[in-house]
C-alpha cells in the first residue's frame, strides 16, 4: 500500500452554536460550546485513515496537544513525525448557525512554527511512490511542496485557507488539486465551474483537479476529461470538515484503482454523512459505514 504523508495542521476547535453568525460590532450570545479535535490536516488524516489508508501525520502541537495526538493515534495514524513545541497548539473559534453554516476564526499557534529545516528532517524518510497531502494551514508549506516534488512524491494539494501565502506555492508541481468553489474562483478568476476546470487544466496540464461545490456536487477534471458527481441529499447539521472528509475518501478511491466517478461517489457519500453530524473529526465516518 502507498504511504501517505500528511504534513498538516492540528487545531483544537471551539465550536459555538449560534442563531446567526455574529456581524462586525455586534455582541451575541451563543447557546452551546463543544470542543473537538480538528484542523484541516488532522481531519484529512483521520478521513484517509478511516477510509482504510496508511497515514503518517507530520506537524507540530503545543503544550496542550495531547488531545490532538491521542485523536490521531486512536485512528491508527502514525504520529512519529508530530512534535511538541512550547506554547499553544493551533485553535479555532467556530460559529455554527441554525442553517449549519459556519464561520471559522483561526489561531495558527504551533502550526505556524513549522520550519523548512524541520520539514526536511521528515521528508528524508519518504521517497518516490509516496504521496504528500498538503493544505495551507502550516508555515513552510511552499518549501514542503517543492522539496517533496523534487523527491518524486505525488503532491495532493488543498490550498485552503486561500490567503496571500497561497501564492507562494509552486502549483506547477502539484499532481492533484483539491478545491472548493471559493478556492477555484480565487485561482482562476471565474466563478463558473466549467470555465474554472478549463483554466486549471490548461494552466496545470500535469495535474488532475477535484472541485467540490457542496450541495451542487463535485467535478473531476484531467486534460479533456470531465466527470460530475451529484451530492447526496442530507439534512445538514454542521458542514465543518465536509471537504476534509471528501479529500480522504477520494484519495482512498483513487488509490484503490477505482474510476474517478466511483471515487467521487465514495467521497460524496462520506462527506454527506459528515455534514449530518456535529464537529470536525468526530463527524468523519468509517469506510464500513460509508459502504453500507
Ligand atoms: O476544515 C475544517 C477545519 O478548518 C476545522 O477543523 C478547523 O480547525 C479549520 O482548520
Amino acid at each position: 500500500m502507498k504511504r501517505i504523508l500528511n504534513f498538516g495542521s492540528l487545531n483544537i476547535d471551539y465550536v459555538y452554536a449560534v442563531q446567526h453568525i455574529v456581524r462586525g460590532g455586534e455582541t451575541a450570545a451563543s447557546h452551546g460550546l463543544q470542543v473537538f479535535p480538528g484542523g484541516k490536516g488532522l481531519n484529512q488524516s483521520i478521513a484517509a485513515a478511516r477510509a482504510g489508508l496508511r497515514v503518517f501525520h507530520a506537524g507540530l502541537v503545543g503544550d496542550d496537544g495531547n488531545l490532538l495526538l491521542d485523536t490521531l493515534r486512536a485512528d491508527g495514524i502514525d504520529t512519529r513525525f508530530v512534535s511538541a513545541v512550547p506554547g499553544r497548539s493551533g485553535h479555532t473559534i467556530i460559529q455554527v448557525d441554525e442553517n449549519a453554516q459556519n464561520a471559522i476564526l483561526l489561531y495558527g499557534g504551533a502550526n505556524r512554527a513549522v520550519t523548512s529545516e524541520y520539514a526536511d528532517t521528515i521528508l528524508e524518510h519518504f521517497s518516490a511512490g509516496d504521496i504528500l497531502l498538503l493544505q495551507n494551514e502550516i508555515s513552510a508549506g511552499p518549501h514542503i511542496l517543492r522539496r517533496a516534488a523534487e523527491k518524486g512524491l505525488a503532491v495532493w494539494f488543498n490550498p485552503s485557507p486561500m490567503d496571500d501565502g497561497a501564492r507562494a506555492f509552486d502549483l506547477s508541481r502539484v499532481s492533484v488539486f483539491l478545491l472548493n468553489e471559493i478556492e477555484g474562483e480565487q485561482l482562476t478568476g471565474t466563478a463558473e465551474p466549467g470555465a474554472m476546470l478549463d483554466r486549471m487544466t490548461e494552466r496545470y496540464p500535469q495535474a488532475a483537479v477535484v472541485l467540490t461545490l457542496g450541495a451542487a456536487g463535485a467535478w473531476y477534471a484531467q486534460g479533456q476529461t470531465r466527470v460530475f458527481c451529484p451530492a447526496e441529499k442530507v439534512d445538514p447539521v454542521d458542514t465543518t470538515a465536509a471537504g476534509d472528509t471528501f479529500t480522504g475518501y477520494f484519495l482512498r478511491g483513487m488509490l484503490d484503482g477505482r474510476t474517478p466517478e466511483e471515487a467521487l461517489r465514495l467521497a460524496a457519500k462520506a462527506a454527506a454523512i459528515a455534514v449530518s453530524r456535529p464537529g470536525a473529526s468526530p463527524s468523519i465516518p468509517h469506510l464500513q459505514e460509508v459502504e453500507s
